[in-house]
């Protein structure tokens, strides 16, 4: 730690290495309470940004391996650690006071060398390392950076042993947040009230590089923002409390301005001091996100189609920046567990998510409290934990998991989590007075829905359906897993007959859903309606109905969504399940009239709109206009593109069987629509890549499918008999 207080500043630690010949190999490892860059004599060591990420820092804080080998040379050189406040110091959420881990920034380093002939030797952080100013004067994660380029940096002290903090040190696995896709500006806007914007024309996360040669103490600074309001003036509003802005002070040579330790979500900059004409060429915006491997690619020759999937990607990409993040652009950036949860399928299709998801998953294990429950968002933000957590939250404990394994097939993710889904399913089985049921209790619903009204943030669903609902569904998971790793779920097996039963007898009657009376009133949130789009999917996708009910329940969505003028009213908790359950119940030209809806709610009204990631609302923009709100109104949500899963599944086909995983048993069966003119795809599965095209032309569908050597898959195409098909290419015409 520094000498002295730095504020909040960033401040580097800097020491020396002292290399003799014959140098075979050198490894450092580097952590830091804070966000760091690591530099071997000036020289910036990785592209990793915002490392070492943000952790369960109370638990553990990770530390990064690096091979410098190559940048070091006979002699003394100089390893420096800028730390910036990041995580750990800067406000998060409602704690607006900041150093919530720590009150100072830290770092730690540790180099072994190893020369020719067996001989090492190690360096360590220490006492003897120097601690020195650098340019950045302020740095936070919502509101951004200022850099003073004019100042030399000065020598504050020697660093001082931490005092107070305690942290277990573990190693990164998980791929680091590193700069990707680099966006050219799109254009200059005057806006009507004056104001200089860039539009970059894609929302994204990251920041904003821009290359200029001004005056020593000449001013640039940019602001960030998502979209325009009506009038096409900037709009931060719904940034609530993030300034989200980048202010340097040139340093009167050629400066690459970017900064450190912060990022924003953004497609728009607005100049807010800059030396002379800005010119668009200057600017570019560099996305920000975990490196993942892209595992999924889809096309439509429908190019709202083609759109809608191209903004789900983007806000994956946005928003896995080290944690599944609900947004990233205001005073949240939370790793909210219903969002992570209702997407991790589709995510873990378009990017091999394994990892990022085991990283995020061992936090949430940390964090999990003593009665099983796990905190609302993962990390918790110190000061901000409450009891418990809301059904269709709390399950991601038991679904990411098992999502992870049904697409990479690893049952080692079923075992580190197992204690983790015990616990949940544990919660669940102590919360409220009755055993097989979740009654009571906050929660968030089918959040967002739009069957409540207009400015209901909780849908008209009945909050103690869907919490009894998940807590039959993430049981029957559980027992699911258990079986594949071989645990005795016997136990677990007949509590799951005794909740599908309660469920059944509290909330269907005639096979449809009923409102469970008892208890009315003593929790005002608890909505009351009983047939909700939301309440009729969850029936077929949890598997509650039987199977004589399902074909009224599916009939009776189809008649609620047509009532409904074709459009959904579902949210969070219901939309992922509307075009499966449609789909597979026999209702596939229904589920692309929902798809191709473009009114709101739908997902094609924002691509109508101008969109370029998911909307956290259906009518965030409305038509007039003006937005849903202030206060609750991210244009970069990725919740709603949980809808992608279904194109991979079911437009292209490319699924699995029920009780396979990781693509074992895959099962093609696209279901072309006429509207869409051509779909095309690809999925790379633990055993290669399978890909599906289908194209329509005046008489036929002509599909092509391509399945990995050594896969066998069974090809279902639409009136032909089922076929099984070993590695090749195969074309087919109807
Ligand atoms: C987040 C959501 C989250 C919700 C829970 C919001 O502030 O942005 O995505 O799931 O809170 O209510």
């Amino acid at each position: 730690m520094p000498p002295e207080d730095t504020g909040s500043a960033a401040v580097e630690f800097r020491g020396s290495a002292d290399i003799a010949g014959g140098l075979k190999r050198a490894s450092a490892c580097v952590s830091a309470m804070g966000v760091y860059k690591f530099r071997v004599n000036g020289r910036e060591v990785s592209s990793a940004v915002l490392a070492p990420g943000w952790t369960s820092y109370k638990n553990r804080v990770l530390y990064q391996r690096y091979d410098i080998t190559d940048m070091l040379s006979e002699g003394k050189n100089t390893l420096s650690v800028s730390v910036g406040k990041g995580w750990a110091r800067s406000p998060l959420s409602l704690m607006r006071e900041g150093n919530l881990y720590a009150d100072h920034p830290s770092a730690i380093f540790y180099l072994k060398l190893e020369y020719e002939g067996g001989k090492t030797k190690e360096v360590f952080s220490d006492g003897k390392w120097e601690v020195w100013t650098t340019p950045v004067i302020n740095s936070e994660i919502y509101d951004g950076e200022t850099v003073d380029l004019t100042v030399a940096p000065r020598l504050i002290g020697e660093a001082l042993p931490d005092k107070g903090i305690d942290v277990r040190l573990a190693p990164q696995y998980s791929g680091l947040v590193t700069e990707h896709e680099r966006v050219a500006a799109r254009r200059l806007i005057t806006a009507p009230n004056g104001e200089k914007i860039i539009d970059f024309g894609q929302n994204l996360a990251g920041y904003v590089e821009i290359r200029i040669t001004g005056k020593a103490g000449e001013r640039v600074s940019i602001s960030h923002a998502e979209v325009l309001d009506k009038d096409g003036n900037f709009y931060t509003g719904n940034l609530r409390e993030a300034k989200q802005r980048d202010t340097y002070t040139l340093s009167g040579g050629r400066d690459v301005l970017k900064p450190s330790y912060t990022y924003h979500g953004f497609r728009y900059v607005r100049i807010d001091e800059f030396p002379g004409e800005p010119a668009p060429s200057a600017f570019t915006a560099i996305a920000l996100y975990s490196d993942m491997k892209r595992t999924g690619y889809f096309t439509s020759a429908n190019q709202d189609v083609d759109r809608l999937f191209r903004n789900v990607v983007w806000g994956e990409r946005s928003n896995f920046v080290d944690i599944p993040t609900d947004c990233p652009q205001r005073d949240e950036r939370l790793g909210w567990t219903g969002d992570a949860q209702v997407f991790c399928r589709t995510a873990s299709m378009i990017y091999d998510t394994s990892r990022f998801f085991d990283k995020w998953l061992a936090d949430l294990a940390a964090e999990q409290r003593a009665d099983g429950s796990v905190p609302r968002f993962c990390p918790m933000v110190p000061g901000m934990d409450e009891e418990g957590n809301s059904a269709g939250w709390g399950d991601a404990a038991v679904i990411c998991p098992w999502e992870l394994y049904r697409a990479y097939g690893d049952p080692d993710v079923i075992r580190r989590n197992f204690p983790l889904m015990r616990g949940w399913i544990e919660y669940m089985h102590s919360a409220g007075d009755e055993e097989y049921l979740w009654i009571g209790g906050n929660h968030f619903g089918d959040w967002l829905a739009t069957d409540a009204g207009e400015g209901a943030y909780v849908g008209a669903t009945q909050t103690d359906f869907i919490a009894s609902a998940y807590y039959a569904y993430s049981l029957s998971l559980f027992v699911k897993m258990g079986q594949v790793i071989g645990e005795d779920m016997t136990g677990y097996e007949k509590l799951y007959t005794s909740v599908r039963r309660a469920f059944r007898e509290t909330f269907m009657s005639s096979g449809m859903p009923v409102v469970y009376k008892k208890g009315d009133g003593a929790n005002k949130a608890r909505r009351t309606k009983a047939v909700t789009q939301t309440s009729l999917a969850i029936l077929l996708a949890f598997d509650l109905a039987d199977p004589g009910e399902r074909g009224a329940i599916a009939k009776k969505l189809v008649a609620q969504i047509k009532e409904n003028g074709g459009k959904m009213s579902t949210g969070f908790i219901g939309t992922p399940l509307l075009l499966p359950v449609l789909s597979s119940e026999g209702y596939v030209t229904e589920a692309y009239n929902l798809l191709l809806q473009t009114k709101a709610p739908s997902w094609l009204y924002p691509v109508r709109h101008g969109a370029t990631t998911m909307w956290e609302h259906w009518d965030s923009l409305r038509t007039d206009g003006t937005f849903w709100s202030d206060d609750m109104n991210s244009f970069n949500h990725y919740a709603y593109g949980a809808v992608a899963a279904w194109l991979f599944e079911t437009a292209l086909g490319i699924r699995q069987t029920e009780d396979s995983a990781g693509y074992s048993q895959p099962v093609i069966a696209p279901r072309p629509d006429r509207r869409l003119g051509s779909a095309s795809g690809s999925l790379d599965t633990p055993h290669g890549k399978i890909g599906v095209s289908w194209q329509y032309t005046d008489e036929s569908v002509r599909y092509e499918i391509s399945i990995p050597d050594g896969m066998c898959a069974r090809v279902e195409i639409p009136g032909k008999p089922p076929v099984n098909v070993t590695g090749g290419e195969y074309i087919y015409t109807t």
